[in-house]
């Protein structure tokens, strides 16, 4: 690119009003610590939540290094859903992209996820990718150039989130890489319930260390959920209630492990943490003592299933799932929270909805993963508002806005905001862990009753 090309894209960058934020790029990272009230947590202007097709790549010629953690469904898409980081990642960094490792210890795998991309128009980002194993390996073998400046870290959860070597990932890149930025999917971590200290630990050394971080619930960066955060914040509305309902189509649930407790922890903590998480971002901190859950289990009548694709009896009883598993719970600020996860559809799609009651108004949220729909009734009125969503992408606006944290770049004060920080998805799957063993308690004491 010539001098005469680069000063005009530069003066383009900065006719679009961006500018380097005066403030630090700490303020904007998702920390709880700024929010006494829990339940207004931090949020975004749903006008600016643009698509992927609208929006600019991040201007500049520096090169943005990236390590990808898993070479994965989550990293490089599947049939089974719009998650693919990577494709948000090179829309959003444009040819500053370059994947410096791809850490995966299936190398094949690894291998052949970076030759398609070598095929296509990104390959510069992909042409000097190297596969390690383990994180140790590349940080032994790194060349200084190729320091990271983000990890995105798609691995599986059970080699995460705690302070266990092997499962330790992000307080090994705070050790190797100080002060780079990460982002985590969902959910932090899956191990004993007696490990959830063990992640509030991981929490507090990211928070500590000043770590920029994001995890992975993207829901919280829908429109729609923006927009309920938006009237509740303008009215000054206390939420009395949220009302979620989570139905799977189990169908389509092919992996073997998501149906085995002891590898995945159970359909709530792997999968419904998405609408638990949503529940808390608008309800607020949860009296976790208070969670009380009944559940449906595999092997009474009402649970039987006729369409699965795995082989149940290959897996433990005891690890088996729950069919249905329904909580309830107070928040700390008095309102009451309710879950419900169902394994009973079959098909492809979903079922999920989330409602939130204040005085006055119900917000109900439909079909968040497929095509939203946002149902409000106001004050005054009988009537439901129907507010579609076409062409919104919260991957992209997860992704779009980490980096612009990073980056520090922002076009008005308040535009980039991190939803979802570690300390707060730590708090979710704690959650998702109480819901589980409230309904394995009472569920003992079903079948004592009965026994
Ligand atoms: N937000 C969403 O909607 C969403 C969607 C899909 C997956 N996820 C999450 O993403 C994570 C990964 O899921 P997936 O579907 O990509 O799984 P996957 O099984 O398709 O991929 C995981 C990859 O990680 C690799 N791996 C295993 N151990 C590793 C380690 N120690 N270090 C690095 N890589 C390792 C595996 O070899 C595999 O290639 C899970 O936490 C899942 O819940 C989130």
């Amino acid at each position: 690119m010539s001098s005469d090309q680069q000063n005009n894209e530069m003066a383009s960058h900065t006719h679009a009003g961006r500018r380097q934020s005066e403030r630090r790029p700490s303020d904007r990272r998702g920390s709880d610590r700024r929010f006494s009230d829990a339940s207004r947590r931090p949020s975004i202007d749903p006008s600016r939540l643009i698509p992927m097709d609208k929006a600019t790549h991040l201007g500049g010629h520096q090169d943005f290094n990236v390590v990808f953690v898993g070479a994965g469904n989550i990293m490089f898409g599947s049939e089974e859903g719009p998650w693919n980081h990577s494709f948000r990642l090179e829309h959003k960094l444009g040819p500053r992209l370059k994947v410096v490792a791809l850490i995966d210890p299936a190398i094949d795998r690894a291998i052949m996820v970076l030759q398609k991309k070598c095929e296509t128009f990104v390959r510069s980002a992909y042409e000097n990718t190297r596969v390690f194993r383990t994180l140790e390996d590349f940080h032994k073998n790194m060349h200084p150039k190729e320091r990271p400046k983000a990890v995105i870290i798609g691995s599986p959860p059970m080699f995460r989130g705690t302070t266990q070597p092997g499962r330790d990932i992000e307080m090994q890149l705070m050790r190797f890489f100080p002060g780079v930025a990460l982002f985590i999917e969902k959910p932090v971590t899956t191990g004993p319930a007696s490990e959830i200290d063990e992640a509030f630990a991981v929490a507090k050394a990211i928070d500590d260390s000043n770590t920029i971080c994001s995890v992975g619930y993207m829901l919280r960066y829908l429109k729609a959920v923006q927009m309920i955060k938006r009237i509740i914040e303008e009215n000054n509305l206390n939420v009395m209630s949220t009302i979620a309902r989570y139905a799977c189509a189990y169908e389509a649930i092919s992996k073997p492990d998501w149906w085995d407790k002891s590898k995945s922890a159970g359909p709530v903590v792997e999968q419904g943490t998405h609408f638990c998480d949503l529940s808390r971002y608008f309800g607020g901190e949860v009296d976790i003592a208070s969670v009380t859950a009944h559940s449906l289990e595999w092997h009474e009548n009402a649970g039987q299933l006729s369409k699965q694709t795995i082989d149940e009896s290959q897996i433990a009883p005891e690890n088996r799932i729950p069919r249905v598993t329904a909580a309830t719970w107070k928040y700390d600020s008095g309102a009451v929270g309710s879950f419900m996860h169902v394994v009973a559809l079959q098909g492809h799609n979903y079922s999920c909805e989330l409602e939130i009651y204040t005085d006055g108004y119900q917000f109900k949220l439909v079909d968040p993963y497929v095509q939203p729909i946002l149902y409000i009734r106001r004050p005054g009125s009988d009537l439901d508002e129907q507010h579609r969503f076409p062409d919104d992408d919260p991957f992209f606006s997860e992704v779009s806005n980490l980096i612009d944290v990073i980056e520090d770049i922002e076009e008005e004060p308040e535009s980039s905001q991190i939803l979802c920080s570690y300390e707060d998805a730590v708090k979710t799957y704690e959650l998702t862990w109480a819901i589980r063993l409230a309904s394995e308690k009472s569920r003992k004491v079903h079948e004592a009753g009965e026994a």
